[in-house]
């Protein structure tokens, strides 16, 4: 192992030669549209809810309509297509092979993930782990963890699975996400908030940290269509008050919540003072994109200067990637109209046929 002899490169050969091919992660709830989403896409191929783009070139090669619905993707800068468990010493080469490959160009994480965690009882993800443990003994100066890196640092990205090891260089921008595979495990509120949205609230958080300072704890939330109330509980678990609308009630369990300011009311009637002031907003309402992002732009007059608007774009009604994009686009023309900044739209592991857009005031 001490004998890998790493070349001193300079930053500036970053990222490393063309891929050859990109591994992206298209949703299972988006893979009747692969066709649409990248016609080169070898949607038999892949592991999971990862697939095969060919192309070089130093962007993944899908338009930027399509770019949306693909969740994290990696330029393949090293592949060793086997099976690891019949593989004799596969950590020990793998991570000889990590090391070699990538050594030189200095990255500051070595991430490894497993393209279906949960099969064969966890041995990928379990392999996943032992793999970058036994690169870091190589490289103890690329031994970040995701939360503590900055969007802009090189990682060394490893994914592996029953086809074999797949790598990549690149910073968490450019894959859109900390981890590999994009994926973070959000462990649910407490309080018995009965939604699946606070996860979803808390991974786009987490997302924020690509595109901006996310709002620190005690920031004043605007939440529109809040009920029952799991984004919530999940601001004010990380320290936020919130101003929560909507016509339908929050869960009991949020009526002692001295953080959370609950208005039942319809959205489209209600009118804020002229004093009122937020430093972020938020709506996850349900109903037709371009309603419920009118109101937005209308109460974002309430946003201090620079903050953040997450809007969940549902796609109910617009079924095909035709629609989809469409709604998309008359979005961000309502948006630019409005002077909000598009920072981006992107699916995230809990949205189901729905997008989260980022933008700022
Ligand atoms: C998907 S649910 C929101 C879930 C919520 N984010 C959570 O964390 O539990 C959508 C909500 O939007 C609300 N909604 C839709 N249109 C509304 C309107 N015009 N005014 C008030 N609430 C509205 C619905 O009542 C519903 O509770």
């Amino acid at each position: 192992m001490g004998s890998i002899v790493r070349k001193k490169i300079p930053m500036s050969d970053f990222p490393p030669p063309t891929p050859r091919w990109w591994l992206a992660r298209l949703p299972a709830v988006f893979s009747d549209l692969a066709a649409d989403i990248a016609p080169g896409m070898d949607v038999k191929g892949g592991e999971g809810d990862y697939r095969r783009i060919d192309g070089p070139g130093p962007e993944i090669p899908v338009t930027p309509d399509a770019r949306m619905f693909l969740r994290w993707w990696l330029p393949v800068h090293h592949a060793w297509p086997c099976d690891p468990a019949k593989t004799a010493r596969f950590v020990e080469k793998a991570a000889n092979a990590v090391v070699r490959k990538f050594g030189a160009h200095r990255p500051k994480a070595l991430l490894a993930g497993a393209f279906q965690p949960m099969a064969r009882g966890g041995y990928f993800r379990k392999l996943a782990s032992n793999l970058r443990g036994r690169a870091i003994q190589v490289m103890p100066e690329a031994d970040a963890r995701p939360d503590s890196l900055a969007p802009d640092d090189p990682v060394v990205f490893i994914m592996v699975g029953r086809t074999g090891l797949f790598c990549g260089l690149r910073t968490p921008c450019q894959a859109n996400g900390f981890h590999p595979g994009g994926t973070r495990f959000i462990r649910q509120a407490g309080g018995g908030v009965p939604s699946r949205a606070g996860a979803k609230i808390a991974e786009a958080l987490h997302h924020m940290r690509l595109l901006m300072e996310p709002p620190p704890p005690g920031s004043h939330w605007l939440e529109l269509g809040a009920s029952p109330g799991g984004m919530t509980a999940e601001l004010t678990r990380h320290g936020h008050r919130v101003t929560a609308i909507d016509r339908a009630p929050l869960h009991p369990s949020l009526d002692d919540n001295d953080r959370v300011e609950f208005i039942r009311a319809d959205v489209a009637r209600w009118k804020p003072g002229a004093t009122r002031r937020h430093d972020a907003l938020l709506c996850d309402m349900n109903g037709p994109a371009a309603a419920s992002f009118a109101e937005v732009v209308r109460l974002s007059d309430c946003l201090r200067p620079g903050a953040p608007v997450i809007f969940t774009l549902k796609t109910a009604g617009a079924d095909d990637f035709a629609k989809i994009t469409d709604s998309h686009r008359l979005v961000l023309a309502t948006a630019a109209r409005a002077g909000l900044r598009h920072l981006q739209t992107t699916h995230l592991t809990y949205n189901r046929r729905e997008f989260t857009v980022f933008f700022s005031r």
